[in-house]
């Protein structure tokens, strides 16, 4: 409720996009998410309406009819009002059942069920950002704290061995059933850039006609460049010959963000890129690898920098209020063992992995990962939208290859 406060009331309807929500939908879909809960397991209680039912459920099939979601901006019922009295009145109906749990036979799995719900709220909380910067972008009077300056260069790859690397989540924390369970995998000797791609690297590709010369693209990203008119990332627009970039604090020339990382590109564009630079996309593996594994000591870290939870010292997650990416280098707190930096926040990293089940995989929700496991690559390490309590280094993130709306980023690797 805190990231829609400075919406005005007609902004909470529109949809400017097939892909996108209006941000009303968001905040009745996440009650729709725990009222799913309390149909289940709460004794005595009684749907709040038929008609948000329909309008809220997202993709459960399990759970009956809905709106197509090209269409979600199509209604103005039920109203923000509405909207807002049936999330209070689901929030007052969670808080009264949890303290009365330990009567109900089946009280892990509601915990277990309400803890989903509330990490299914982050991700929302992420989509609600980038779902209004598409709608209002610098419109959008969002609460910015100032950036840091850039505090240091960072160049290079870092050299990592080969070996066995135990991919995955194995802890007794929350995780997604899809990052489990936990299993060695063989990688060899690979090198992996320290720093994100940035904008001022991205140009260069740009300039040097990346977007006109078929060879750095698949068969399927040329026909989008060509189809969609693609010439540069989302949120780029050409003025008088000289490329801008628009973000939530204006727009600003290309030429005074060299130093930041790139962003809103797609796995197209992304690999397309790579194969310019001479290099290639890491895998999850190697990504996964690179972030948290200290080779010196032989164990894994729970995130670059160590066991500690994410703060806004060591990376730029949600909590840090900037509402963008920060310049690379700004972050040497986070680095991890190998000296590379902002593996976690910023932006989404592509990697070459297909979404797919691991070797073991047990679902462990109907509905919330499994019947995603086809036609999606895997992106790590979190964006500026990503709340602290939500990413993990092991957190496998899922995307279209031709989606670029999202804060989606990379850095390369290459073959030793
Ligand atoms: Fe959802």
């Amino acid at each position: 409720m805190q990231i829609v406060a400075p919406l005005e009331i007609e902004d909470y309807v529109i949809q400017t996009a097939d892909f996108m929500s209006p941000p009303r939908w968001h905040i009745g879909h996440t009650s729709w998410f725990f009222e799913t809960v309390l149909r289940a397991h709460k004794p005595g209680y009684r749907v709040y309406s038929e008609d948000y039912l329909f309008y809220f459920n997202s993709y459960y099939e399990g759970f009956g009819e809905r709106i197509e979601r090209p269409k979600r901006g199509t209604k103005s019922r039920p109203t923000v009002k509405e909207t807002v009295a049936y999330r209070n009145h689901i929030n007052e109906q969670v808080l009264s059942l949890l303290p009365s749990l330990d009567s109900l036979p089946n009280a892990e799995t509601v915990l277990s069920l309400v803890r989903l719900g509330l990490e299914h709220e982050m991700q929302h909380q992420e989509l609600l950002v980038y779902d209004i910067k598409h709608l209002l972008c610098d419109q959008f009077d969002a609460p910015m704290k100032p950036r840091p300056q850039l505090s240091k260069k960072v160049e290079g790859m870092a050299e990592i061995e080969r070996g066995l690397f135990p991919l995955g989540y194995h802890g007794n924390e929350f995780a997604f059933d899809n990052e489990k369970p936990a299993h060695q995998e063989f990688l060899r000797d690979f090198a992996i850039d320290k720093a994100l791609v940035t904008n001022g690297e991205f140009l260069q590709f740009i300039k040097d006609g990346g977007y006109q010369n078929f060879r750095w693209w698949f068969s399927e990203g040329w026909e989008t460049v060509n189809r969609e008119q693609w010439r540069a990332p989302l949120y780029w627009e050409l003025h008088d010959g000289e490329w801008m970039i628009r973000d939530f604090s204006g727009l600003h020339p290309a030429a005074s963000k060299t130093d930041e990382p790139v962003s809103h590109v797609s796995y197209f564009e992304a690999s397309a890129y790579a194969k310019w630079a001479g290099k290639r996309l890491p895998t999850e593996a190697e990504w996964e690898k690179a972030a948290c594994y200290d080779s010196r000591r032989n164990i894994k870290r729970a995130f670059p920098w160590g066991d500690a939870s994410p703060s806004s010292g060591n990376t730029n997650l949600f909590e840090n209020g900037f509402w963008s990416v920060a310049p690379v280098g700004a972050f040497p707190e986070g680095a991890n063992a190998y000296g590379c930096q902002q593996m976690i926040g910023d932006v989404w990293e592509w990697t070459t992995s297909d979404y797919v089940p691991y070797p073991g995989f047990k679902s462990e929700f109907d509905e919330y990962n499994d019947k995603w496991f086809v036609n999606q690559k895997v992106l790590r390490g979190g964006s500026f939208a990503t709340p602290q309590l939500h990413i993990r280094a092991t957190y496998r993130n899922f995307f279209h290859a031709h989606e670029r709306w999202m804060i989606s980023g990379f850095r390369c690797a290459k073959d030793l």
